[in-house]
């Protein structure tokens, strides 16, 4: 009987490697914004059947953090803006860090901290100037604590930060974000870490149905377009935006930080006047992404880096509030059926309890 137990975890453990080495290349958005979602621990099964070995909260919901334990995910964990005040002090930056990253390591593998989101959308100047301060509390603490060199400190942001973005060799950002940006793309610099933009082709084809050619924001067949500055060709929406992020950057001076996308994603369901928001259209915007990722594809600025990507989001989120498409970004219903398919049968237990023979069993 012990005998057999032991090969039984043996065989866990090799078929767990093996699992680490496929894995597939995106990582994914795992919102909670529902009341609806299965438990972490069934979640944690359900990512691990799909090689998903790259997650991204919002916070640190140490339930989630707790069910991946021991599991070959690597985790963005979120300080929500609400929390960007208290971070520029000391104190409570080690008190935070003490209390939701420390405890979970190294069993959970926590790689990065995102200080706020889309802190430039909020039209907030508090919380903009309070942005900059809060990221190196946040890294300074973890230095101190010895943790700068495992988990990377961040933030994520909107696409609005640019004034300019076509053609994407013109890209700049906005000026009157100048103030903040400057410094805080100079920190990224100093840090080496990257910066994380959420870049949505769907907004542009949402506003501007007639104009803006589908297939060149689903990655389809398409002419594309030419950039004149660089004789570059684009023949998708969303490199022309992460080429115009390159540009913005470089306008400030620095060459050496690398652009990866915190969020993108398409929903398949909105309102009336939400063009575009169809099960087809998501299907083929995340699956010609997932292919471009498989074959590491870079941006025609930047060919030898392959785009990082989180895909949002993994769940359809009830509780978002918002027009329609909010609410329709899954990959997955809350059940576990892909909403549409693009290869992503995964499984997700009826039963949490067999977390504990599938994911805690590696040595
Ligand atoms: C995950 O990897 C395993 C092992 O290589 C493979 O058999 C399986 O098809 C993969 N699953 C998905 C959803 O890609
Ligand atoms: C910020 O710190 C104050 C004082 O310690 C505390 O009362 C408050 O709850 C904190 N804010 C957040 C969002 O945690
Ligand atoms: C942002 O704030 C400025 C000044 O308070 C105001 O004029 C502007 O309308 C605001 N913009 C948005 C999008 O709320």
């Amino acid at each position: 009987m012990c005998n057999l137990l032991f090969y039984l975890l043996l065989m866990l453990c090799l078929d767990s490697g093996v699992h680490h080495v496929v894995g597939i290349g995106a990582g994914v958005n795992y919102g909670q914004i529902a009341n609806n979602l299965p438990s972490p621990s069934r979640v944690a099964i359900l990512l691990r059947s799909l090689n998903i070995s790259r997650v991204k909260l919002y916070d640190a919901d140490p339930s989630v953090l707790l069910a991946f334990s021991n599991s070959d995910v690597d985790f963005i964990i979120g300080l929500g803006n609400e929390y960007l005040e208290n971070m520029t002090d000391p104190l409570k930056a080690q008190a935070w860090i003490e209390q939701h990253v420390e405890p979970h390591l190294p069993q959970t593998r926590i790689t990065c901290i995102t200080v706020g989101n889309e802190v430039f959308n909020s039209n907030d100047s508090r919380l903009m100037s309070n942005l900059l301060p809060a990221m190196q509390t946040v890294y300074t603490t973890l230095g101190n604590l010895g943790l700068d060199k495992q988990v990377a400190v961040t933030s994520a942001h909107s696409l609005t930060i640019l004034g300019n973005s076509y053609p994407p060799s013109t890209g700049s950002f906005r000026q009157d974000l100048a103030e903040y940006l400057q410094p805080l793309v100079s920190f990224h610099a100093q840090i080496k870490s990257p910066f994380l933009i959420n870049a949505y082709p769907y907004f542009a084809y949402k506003d501007n149905p007639e104009q803006v050619p589908l297939e060149y924001v689903l990655f389809q067949p398409n002419q594309g377009m030419t950039d004149p500055n660089t004789n570059l060709h684009y023949d998708n929406m969303l490199f022309a935006q992460v080429d115009a992020v390159y540009s913005a950057i470089r306008a400030m001076g620095h060459t050496d930080i690398e652009v990866r996308i915190s969020e993108t994603g398409w929903p398949s369901k909105g309102d009336t006047n939400e063009a575009g928001a169809t099960p087809e259209n998501a299907g083929l915007y995340n699956g010609n992404l997932l292919r471009k990722i498989e074959e590491k594809q870079g941006t025609p600025a930047k060919p030898s880096i392959p785009i990082d990507i989180y895909v949002f989001a993994l769940f359809n989120e009830n509780l978002k509030p918002g027009p329609a498409s909010e609410r329709n970004y899954g990959l997955y219903y809350p059940d576990g059926i892909p909403v549409y398919n693009i290869g992503l049968q995964g499984y997700l237990p009826e039963l949490a309890m067999s977390s504990a023979t599938l994911i805690n069993v590696r040595p």
